[in-house]
């Protein structure tokens, strides 16, 4: 839950605003950012963090006045498409904090980017070097960039494969020489500046061990470009994917911890290669948005399901789902759950909370223990929702999008609008 969320006799209040009035004046589902919350994150991040950029990855939430927190929050930001973009433009984001993600930048977006000066452009790919080159050569402006490198870690929620085979889309393979070959085409391509290496190596991490691995062969490949060279590059991204906890299950690092892991790691690694140490930078989303935003929807049916061996679970249906919250689906993650409008004293019984769409596997909350009371137009509060639920919505089942209602000191302001058919049927010519 955010920092400001709190029970009183069983109505869950957020940012001082009690759900059942925010319901009542906003409609039900509805997203729920507290805005106190997010921005102390922020600054958890920057403060822990301090002398290393704290990039916020838009990817996981954006949206324009987000966007404007970011910023006066002192972070910089990580966008990966012209849509991010134009949020952080529309912000009024200082765009030399701004950097540019992304395995398959369409030329317009990387021009754009150009137009824009964003401060730093990830590249990916020798096509895209190629093509970075062409476009500053024909639009006289340089760009600032980083090469993401793999440094063959895969990071999964609670361990890290050290020796993970390289067989995906992102960035250029340290071992196969890839990295080294971009470095020097990078080099070799005028209005190209070449920054540093970057890597990022999952997400929902919870040790800081994969980014060690990590970190110590992106340094290896550092030096090599030193002694090539005869330069060091100056900067360095570690990249994002610092875990949260969706239940009560997970045990995230506090921000400052894991900035003295991860510089002692950095400074031990440069000093036995004697490098001096790069700027550093980081790339949190899930992170900061993640644990400050809930959702709030209404139950509509309950439904007893007997299962094999004669136990029950009770299926609670709320009018939103995998549309709102794909997340349960695609990564069999886990959720918790409360009953966020009233009391009850019922004894809890095994539930699902469940959504309106046409599957099966449309569940919001696998398993929780809900009062066995709990009945249509009760208000179901579902917490740790920030990160990748409003940001990987969709219509299906030409389902309207809930919007983002900002909370803060018992007032509710909307970001983001709910969705209307008007909306829908705009894109349908007909
Ligand atoms: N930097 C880069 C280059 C990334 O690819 C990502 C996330 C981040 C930073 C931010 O990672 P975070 O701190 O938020 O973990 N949809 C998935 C997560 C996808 C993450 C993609 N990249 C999910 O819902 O779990």
């Amino acid at each position: 839950w955010s920092r400001t969320a709190t029970k009183v006799d069983g109505v869950l209040e957020v940012g001082g605003v009690r759900l059942p009035d925010l319901v009542a004046e906003h409609g039900s589902a509805a997203y729920v950012l507290d805005e106190v919350d997010f921005r102390s994150r922020a600054r958890a991040f920057r403060d822990g963090f301090a002398g290393i950029d704290v990039y916020y990855a838009g990817k996981a939430f954006l949206c324009t006045e987000v966007a404007r927190w970011v910023e006066q929050e002192g972070l910089h930001l990580d966008v990966c498409t012209a849509g991010e973009l134009a949020v952080a433009e529309r912000a009024r984001f200082p765009m030399e904090r701004v950097e540019l993600h992304g395995n398959n930048k369409t030329p317009a977006e990387l021009r754009r980017a150009l137009e824009l000066g964003v401060g730093r452009i990830v590249v990916d790919s020798f096509h895209e070097i190629t093509r970075l080159g062409e476009l500053v050569a024909e639009t006289g402006r340089t760009a600032r960039v980083m090469v993401r490198v793999t440094a063959g870690v895969e990071a999964h929620t609670h361990e890290y494969i050290a020796t993970a085979h390289e067989d995906q889309k992102f960035g250029f393979s340290i071992s196969s020489g890839d990295a080294l070959a971009a470095v020097r085409q990078i080099r070799e391509t005028p209005g190209l500046e070449l920054r540093g290496l970057h890597s990022h190596i999952g997400s929902q991490i919870f040790d800081t061990a994969g980014f060690e691995v990590a970190a110590r062969r992106v340094l290896a490949l550092h030096q090599q470009v030193a002694e090539e060279t005869g330069v060091q590059l100056p900067e360095l991204d570690l990249g994002g994917g610092f875990g949260i906890a969706y239940t009560t299950q997970d045990d995230p690092a506090e921000p400052a911890r894991l900035a003295t892991e991860m510089t002692a790691i950095v400074r031990d690694e440069c000093a036995a290669r004697g490098l001096e140490v790069p700027r550093l930078s980081i790339e949190p989303g899930r992170a900061i948005v993640g644990p400050s935003m809930c959702t709030v929807y209404e139950v509509g049916t309950v439904k007893a399901v007997e299962l094999d061996g004669g136990a029950v679970r009770t299926y609670v249906s709320v009018d939103g789902g995998m549309s709102d919250n794909i997340r349960t689906a695609l990564y069999d993650a886990d959720y918790s759950c409360t009953l966020a409008s009233r009391r009850s004293d019922a004894p809890v019984l095994l539930s699902r909370v469940v959504g309106k769409h046409c599957e099966a596997g449309d569940i919001v909350v696998k398993d929780e223990f809900l009062p066995g009371d709990v009945a249509a137009g009760d208000l179901i509060a579902v917490p740790a929702t920030g990160a990748y639920c409003r940001s990987m919505a969709s219509n299906y089942n030409h389902a309207l999008r809930p919007p983002v209602v900002a909370v803060r000191e018992g007032r509710s302001r909307v970001l983001v609008r709910r969705e209307t058919l008007e909306d829908l049927l705009a894109t349908d010519l007909g």
